[in-house]
């Protein structure tokens, strides 16, 4: 059986509910610029125009041959996009720039320590520095079209270089975020069975400079014994002499890209000829169960929908400077930092760090020098922004059109300082709610078209047709009523299949509303969503939160079944379970409840040790606001674990009634711990 969706025992249950229902409305100056003003687009892309309306998007690029159909349904839901046509993404991300703005910058790169230079990379340097690095993995590194590259990187210039460059061998890369331990990454070396793993020597991050290879010599080990050998590990120098000096290569396996690359200076590598269904990238993202699963996005139809969203959702244009401050490790960074910015030949900044070091005005601060007028970030940032800064913004010159907001949903007070205070009053803003398994975004306002509405993600995007459905199957029609919310149709940026396991990409976002397994009909197939919403008399949805088991931290996605799974590595653990708690910043963070065995005592050293367990096995985001050693894990008579009522003791909540529990007692102890606490 695949991944249930239970709404009962979820995060539904503890989403914030707000009521307002204020418009605002964008400028006469900001609709005279804007990409898309023609009301007729809805209707365009109404389901009766369906699939044919989305060559309107495929036409925003440039194609070697174009498709033999639109939309291929005969392996449903494993859907084929704009079959049969052929295309490379890193040539409409470069080359088709070239004859008119070779010299424009294509990224900004702020590093960390303000005495460092900015990298002004122009669409000509970014160029040559693909093509270079693109022979070094074709003639050095033996890659080919189809294999498969884990790409451990933190935020820098090199990592979408390495990403073009795999694009432009046909090479599906995986970007692990920079942040994930040596483990998670070994993970997602195994799955995707990559041989070649990209890695950087060091970073810096508020303040510190952080060796990252020493990740790359654990994750390669952990993957030999996983039965993955990786014969070469290619490490980006930005510190040489200084982080690295103390993680030695290993000889034949490691090596400098500094150094290798020096053989390519002046290669140039003819972009290969990719089927539109081939697939770009797996990016890995947290379930219900322990293990992360690898989202497949196709070349032509994802490449498509993400270069049509950053058009008209985002509204860049060639001219536009653009920041959006996510980590390219995550989709946010895919879609909107690398591939929709680059395709429509925008000037996409890049950071390194994080915004509220050296202060709260750094921010602000880039924004004025390089001059950007479109801001992409999330709640959980805008909220740590406004904690420490609140009149920062204020002091710098910086003028934004348009801004945008993803990954969680947004409480109206943050939405109105980020309106006045950070867009001064003058900017839009786009809430977009979606997913890594979306490619693009699902619900969102078209900026000059639809009134923005503070705590709703708006209505479909032009394609997109949501639906609420009860746990029945039926639609909630009524307003202000929660239920599941899922997409009528497929769109060219969903995602093709789990990599490797088919089977469970039915199981998780298909099988609990098709009626027919069989059906090659795309109308049987309604994607679900995971996430609970509702949908107001104006057709504007807003998201409530996960109804499955993961926890959204920061913005940021972690299966809590991942968590507990990290936890019971600790041999003393008998039991875990986590739950997630409501935090004024990062929106959500993960509690963690653990009965050890019989005979181990509880102390302040076994709590450390099981948070360490799972710094090291995922990542410090995953870190537990708090290990509760309890007694005893509150349980049905049928033995289960009712993360429900610790779910309510975390959040200081009603546990309802629990005498029908088989160990009640057990819910007062537990209640009073973290009472006192
Ligand atoms: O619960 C929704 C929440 O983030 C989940 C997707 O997480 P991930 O795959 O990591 O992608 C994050 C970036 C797109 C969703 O299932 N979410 C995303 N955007 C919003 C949101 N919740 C409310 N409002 C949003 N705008």
């Amino acid at each position: 059986m695949g991944e249930k969706q239970v709404m009962e025992t979820t995060e539904a249950q503890i989403a914030v509910h707000w009521q307002e229902e204020d418009y605002y409305y964008p400028s006469s100056k900001f609709i005279g610029q804007a990409n898309l003003t023609d009301p007729d687009i809805y209707d365009r892309f109404s389901l009766d125009n369906f699939p044919d309306c989305f060559t309107e998007y495929a036409e925003l690029l440039t194609w070697y041959k174009y498709w033999d159909e639109v939309l291929d349904t005969s392996d449903a839901p494993c859907f084929k996009w704009f079959r049969g046509g052929q295309i490379n993404a890193s040539y409409n991300c470069i080359d088709r720039h070239l004859k008119k703005n070779k010299n424009k910058t294509a990224i900004h790169f702020v590093p960390e320590l303000e005495e460092e230079r900015v990298d002004h990379i122009t669409y000509q340097e970014l160029y040559v520095r693909v093509n270079e690095f693109a022979a070094l993995l074709r003639d050095f590194a033996g890659l080919k079209r189809g294999d498969r590259v884990t790409i451990h990187m933190p935020m820098s210039a090199e990592l979408p270089i390495t990403m073009l460059a795999c694009a432009r061998l046909g090479v599906i890369h995986s970007v692990v975020f920079g942040g994930f331990s040596a483990s998670a990454c070994a993970d997602r070396i195994v799955d995707s069975n990559s041989r070649v793993l990209i890695s950087m020597d060091a970073y810096y991050r508020a303040g510190n400079l952080l060796n990252h290879k020493v990740n790359a010599d654990e994750a390669v080990a952990i993957a030999a014994k996983d039965g993955q050998v990786v014969d070469k590990v290619l490490v980006w120098q930005r510190y040489p002499g200084k982080a690295s000096s103390d993680t030695p290569m290993v000889d034949g396996r490691d090596y400098f890209v500094n150094d290798v690359v020096k053989k390519y200076y002046g290669a140039r590598v003819e972009p290969e000829k990719m089927l539109s269904e081939d697939p770009l990238f797996l990016m890995y993202t947290s379930g219900t169960t322990g293990k992360p699963k690898g989202a497949q996005h196709s070349t032509g139809g994802y490449l498509a929908y993400v270069t049509a969203m950053s058009k008209y959702i985002q509204d860049i244009h060639p001219k536009d400077v653009y920041w959006c401050m996510a980590d390219i490790g995550w989709i946010t960074g895919h879609s909107f930092i690398v591939y929709g910015p680059l395709a429509l030949c925008a000037s996409t900044v890049i950071y390194e760090g994080v915004p509220t070091y050296p202060d709260a005005g750094r921010s602000w601060r880039i924004a004025q020098d390089l001059d950007v007028n479109i801001f992409h970030t999330a709640p959980t940032a805008i909220r740590a922004l406004r904690k420490i800064g609140p009149d920062e913004p204020a002091k710098y010159t910086y003028h934004f059109k348009h801004m945008t907001t993803v990954g969680e949903p947004i409480e109206p007070e943050v939405w109105k300082w980020y309106e006045s205070a950070v867009g001064k009053g003058e900017a839009i803003i786009v809430d977009t709610w979606w997913q890594t398994e979306t490619g693009g975004f699902l619900c969102s306002t078209v900026p000059a078209l639809k009134p923005m509405k503070p705590g709703s993600a708006g209505p479909g995007v032009p394609g997109i047709h949501p639906i609420i459905l009860d746990d029945n199957g039926d639609e909630v029609t009524q307003p202000g009523i929660a239920g599941n919310i899922c997409i009528q149709n497929p769109w060219p940026g969903q995602m093709q299949t789990i990599w490797g396991d088919r089977q469970r990409f039915v199981d998780t976002y298909f099988a609990r509303y098709c009626k027919n397994p069989e059906s090659k009909d795309w109308r049987d197939w309604p994607y679900v969503a995971g996430d609970a919403a509702t949908r107001s008399q104006d057709g504007y949805y807003r998201i409530l939160g996960r109804i499955d088991d993961v926890i959204n931290v920061s913005g940021h996605r972690l299966g809590t079944k991942e968590i507990e799974s990290a936890a019971l590595v600790v041999q003393e653990v008998a039991e875990a379970a986590v739950v997630p708690v409501a935090h004024e910043i990062k929106g959500k963070e993960p509690d963690l409840y653990i009965a050890l065995k019989p005979g181990v005592e509880a102390t302040d050293e076994i709590a450390k040790k099981i948070s360490d367990a799972i710094c090291e096995q995922i990542g410090k985001i995953a870190k537990p606001r708090k290990v509760w050693l309890v007694p005893d894990m509150p349980k049905t008579r049928s033995g289960k674990i009712m993360r429900r009522v610790l779910g309510a003791i975390s959040n200081k909540g009603d546990v309802g009634n629990v005498m029908t529990l088989a160990n009640p007692e057990v819910v007062e102890t537990i209640k009073n711990m973290v009472d006192k606490s």
